[in-house]
């Protein structure tokens, strides 16, 4: 196949959006957003990101971020372990490169966070380095430009198919070499239909000439998501709500949530888990919230919740808090417990006793 490269590049730079990552492309610049971009679309990375360099606008304010601050920044954005690596590895740079990020591949792919992808996109569009930054879009692009219907999660068909990228890539020019195929993947060569009309490769692609582009890439069954039921207790005391932490390690780490059981409990389950919890206390729990569904990328939510009310804020066990509405601000809240949040607002009536029992 004759090279891709010029008539790319040309498309490129008639299409290419405007983006603030794109307009000033520091290494600092490219590698956030490059992590931001990684499990988040455009549209809804773009004010993340905005917000983002505001905060931390540089490797040492990122290395020096306070955690809880970051958390805030990144929350929304999901994923939360990407912004602890991201601070991580700042330490890395600032600690170990002078608050510079490396202009070298390898030592890019060495710090945390940053795998084979981040590292190529980081030095080829920020450094000029010659090297792959080969994502799902690249990929895509690739499996019907030499409509090979190979499995391309397979780590070897991921081999061979960089390799192709490199056969194309211009040495003077990889960094725009590599935005371009990641941009003709998000506007033209996209997932399912591709608009083969407005495509400067379709004289090229041999899946465009063969009918097969919609069809490709092939992919493996994904394993179905493990489905997991919990149980959200909004509980109100004189003192605030009652929020939890959770454990520092494994999924949402180290985030808060209203009190919640990883089990569907019915009303008067859950009535008897806050009187075990709140011995102290007069609970009851009364008000079935609406149900609600989050999907991780394994793993299906399927959440229940109920208005509770505890008597006297009394003493917490380890990891919970009484947060006063005001202060809820303060605390990191995943979106999987976005549908329940609307319930911590409620403005706390003075003098008001618990909700009537169950009957
Ligand atoms: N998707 C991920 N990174 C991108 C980039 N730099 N430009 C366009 N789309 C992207």
């Amino acid at each position: 196949m004759s090279g891709i490269a010029p008539v790319l590049l040309a498309w490129f730079e008639k299409n290419r959006r405007i983006l603030p990552f794109r307009e000033d492309p520091t290494p600092y610049h490219v590698w956030i957003s490059e992590i931001m971009l990684q499990q988040t679309r455009m549209n809804a990375v773009l004010p993340y990101y905005a917000r983002f360099m505001e905060a931390f606008p540089t490797p040492e304010a990122l290395a020096a971020a306070d955690p809880g601050r970051l958390r805030r920044v990144w929350e929304g954005l999901g994923y939360y372990s990407r912004a602890e690596n991201l601070r991580r590895a700042a330490i890395r740079i600032v600690e170990e490169y002078g608050g510079s990020l490396p202009p070298s591949y390898e030592a890019l792919r060495a710090l945390p966070g940053i795998g084979e992808y981040t590292a190529g996109a980081v030095a080829s569009i920020s450094f000029g380095i010659p090297c792959p930054a080969v994502d799902g879009n690249v990929l895509r692009i690739f499996s019907r430009l030499y409509n090979d219907r190979s499995d391309c999660t397979q780590a070897a068909v991921k081999r061979r198919f960089t390799e192709r990228v490199m056969e194309h890539q211009p040495p003077e020019r990889p960094g725009d070499f590599n935005q371009a195929l990641m941009e003709l993947g998000a506007l033209v060569c996209v997932p399912g239909e591709p608009h083969c009309a407005a495509c400067p490769l379709a004289g090229l692609c041999m899946a465009f000439a063969a009918g097969s582009a919609a069809s490709l890439p092939v992919r493996k069954e994904k394993k179905a998501r493990r489905s997991e039921c919990a149980t959200v207790l909004i509980v109100r005391s004189p003192a605030g709500f009652l929020m939890q932490k959770r454990p520092e390690h494994g999924l949402l780490a180290g985030l808060w949530q209203p009190l919640t059981w990883m089990e569907a409990l019915d009303a008067r389950e859950a009535a008897v888990r806050l009187a075990a919890l709140l011995p102290d206390a007069e609970t009851s729990v009364a008000g079935a919230l609406p149900p609600a569904r989050h999907l991780f990328t394994h793993i299906e939510w399927k959440l229940n919740g109920y208005l509770a009310a505890a008597s006297r804020a009394v003493p917490l066990p380890q990891g919970m808090e009484w947060a006063p509405p005001d202060a809820l601000g303060g605390y990191a809240i995943p979106r999987a417990f976005k549908a329940y949040v609307p319930y911590l607002r409620e403005p706390l009536r003075s003098g008001e006793g618990t909700p009537p029992p169950l009957r």
